[in-house]
């Protein structure tokens, strides 16, 4: 068996691994997590998020790592870039960021073996009041359902903690993407929805390790895909926004491997 499909699973093939393995993930995700850090000086007017993307290939290589988006199902870069009601899986390219566009920067590597996935905000000059409102909401949204994380606890209850969180906002969660299990692979059992109900799921255990990426819009919940096969957006083009961590379950709660060393999460900060 290949290290890739080796270790303990649950009855619902989530993989659960071992304590040393948590420093793995650690480092995977640090990378990632410091790779954002380093962009946010490149996000202004004027910039392209073709500009932003190269920087992102370069910084992957440069720390030694491998991105695990180029050559992923055929997506030729190292990071997704979406822009205003962009909801998902923007590509990079020639689109000119332009005053007060807000946009999501998600960047996967692979770091001896071990993904690390993060997503997070960041805003091209200045930031308007309902732009600032949604991503106040979806990044404290994210936490609310990282706080639902503990042994003993449900996907559903992640869920329901995010999604009452949003609506309580009158905002609304994208149901078309999740988040994922992973860790030596990159998308893996189980689906992890930002909706649900109170002990509806899977329960979780010690050594699970999976992201939580809400998506939420202004508008209404749907999506659709547009001609290039990747490009998630919002049916009513009203605006969007989403964070991302990768975490691994404790005995008592959760390990964020993605954290910001810089302590740009949120982008506000300025
Ligand atoms: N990083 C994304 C996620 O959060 C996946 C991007 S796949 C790509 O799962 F091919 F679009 F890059
Ligand atoms: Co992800
Ligand atoms: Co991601």
């Amino acid at each position: 068996m290949d290290e890739k499909s080796r270790g303990r699973r649950t009855k619902d093939n989530i993989r659960l691994y071992d304590p040393a393995d948590f420093a793995g993930m650690h480092m995977a995700g640090r990378v990632a997590a410091e790779i954002l850090d380093e962009v946010a000086p490149l996000v202004f007017p004027g910039q392209t998020t073709g500009e932003i993307d190269r920087v992102i290939t370069e910084l992957v290589e440069q720390k030694g790592s491998t991105s695990a988006t180029i050559g992923y199902k055929g997506y030729q870069h190292a990071s997704c870039i979406s822009v205003n009601h962009v909801v998902c899986h923007g590509i990079p390219g020639d689109k000119v960021l332009k005053d007060g566009d807000i946009l999501n920067i998600d960047v996967t590597v692979i770091v001896d073996g071990w993904f690390g996935d993060t997503s997070r905000m960041y805003v091209a000059g200045k930031l308007s009041r309902k732009a600032e409102r949604l991503i106040q909401v979806t990044h404290d949204a994210l936490f609310k359902g990282i706080e639902a994380v503990r042994p003993g606890n449900t996907f559903g209850d992640i869920g329901h903690a995010i999604q009452s969180f949003v609506e309580g906002h009158r905002m609304s969660v994208v149901r078309d993407f999740c988040g994922h299990g992973l860790g030596r692979v990159f998308h893996a059992p189980p689906n992890v929805l930002h909706y649900g109900q109170p002990g509806a799921g899977p329960v979780l255990e010690e050594g699970m390790f999976f992201t939580i990426e809400p998506m939420v819009n202004l508008g209404r919940p749907e999506t659709k895909i547009l001609a290039d096969d990747w490009t998630a957006v919002t049916r009513d083009k009203s605006l969007s926004a989403q964070f991302e961590h990768s975490v691994g379950v404790t005995a008592d709660g959760a390990e964020i491997f993605t954290l910001s060393p810089a302590g740009l999460f949120h982008p506000t900060y300025a």
